[in-house]
């Protein structure tokens, strides 16, 4: 090997890499060595700002466990998240977008009748989500699985409430024979990702809003087609443009119109107002996705 020089080092440690015994594993860690050291070098990085960041890894690796992914959050504001979800996701034009997971789906929800409430008398106001998934040709397919999730009214998701121990806000709604579904749940609202770790930390170091907007989780695998991670967004809501994990796209925006009290979707009545959100769910055929 050669002796070591700042010119020659990045050199160096990418052949170094190279000798990675899986080739998928070469490429990712000579990129990564390539791309770092890059960094470094534009930036002119201290030995102070080094250490910071090997501590802010440090301290981020410490407060994560199974429920809690600090570094699926950092992944999330620098933008990664989504930029990941988009290269895997290239989807036809009239296909639905997908959007980030996020931390807080949980497996195994209940499954939900047409038109059940999944929030089951939580405080809120009353809204149905109707509409049809189609395939990419338009046609509606029915026994569709739709996995629903969602925040409450102050924002918080079941995982976020220890004293809960069923499931909350969350539920698999199935399409009918013509393609259609109906999901009965109340209005969520907007929040703001967990500021009380390092990633809060480094965001509030910024003039970045670390909120969301309000929204609502869909996760749609259906066989034949490519899996649909997405959400629908509330038109109106605050934060659409300064979304803090990059997830809302004009596409998932819809209205939720306000109805007076009267028939519902579900074929019941209401005595007091409520919201509508109609949404046609498209989904990509498996044999048009693009990869890279
Ligand atoms: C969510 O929408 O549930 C979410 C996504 C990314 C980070 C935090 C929350
Ligand atoms: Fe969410």
């Amino acid at each position: 090997m050669a002796f070591v020089t700042e010119e020659n080092l990045t050199d160096l440690a990418e052949k170094r890499w190279a000798t990675a015994h899986s080739p998928r594993l070469a490429e990712l860690m000579t990129a990564l060595v390539r791309h770092l050291h890059a960094y470094a070098r534009e930036v002119n990085l201290t030995e102070d700002e080094w250490a910071a960041a090997v501590g802010w890894l440090a301290a981020t690796g410490r407060i994560s466990d199974d429920k809690r992914q600090e570094f699926i959050l950092a992944s999330d504001v620098l933008g990664l998240s989504t930029l990941v979800v988009q290269l895997n996701n290239r989807f036809a034009p009239e296909a639905t977008p997908a959007t980030v997971l996020g931390p807080f789906h949980i497996d195994g929800s209940p499954d939900a009748p047409f038109g059940a409430d999944m929030s089951d008398g939580i405080p809120g106001v009353p809204l149905f989500v109707t509409g049809r998934v189609l395939g990419p040709d338009g046609t509606p397919l029915p026994d569709v699985v739709l996995d629903v999730w969602q925040a409450d009214a102050d924002g918080a998701y079941e995982a976020q409430l220890p004293e809960v121990d069923e499931a909350r806000l969350r539920a698999k709604y199935r399409t009918r024979a013509d393609g259609t579904y109906c999901v009965r749940t109340i209005a969520p609202r907007g929040y703001a990702i967990p500021m009380d770790g390092p990633v809060g930390d480094l965001i509030g170091r910024t003039a970045i809003s670390h909120f969301r907007p309000a929204h609502i989780h869909f996760l749609i695998d259906h066989p034949g087609h490519d899996r649909l991670i997405t959400h629908l967004f509330q038109e109106g809501s605050d934060y659409l443009d300064s979304d803090v994990v990059f997830g809302t796209k004009d596409r998932l925006v819809v209205s939720f119109t306000g109805r007076p009290a009267g028939p519902t979707p579900d074929g019941g009545t209401l005595t007091g107002p409520w919201l509508h959100a109609e949404y046609d769910f498209v989904l990509n055929a498996a044999a048009d996705r693009t990869r890279p």
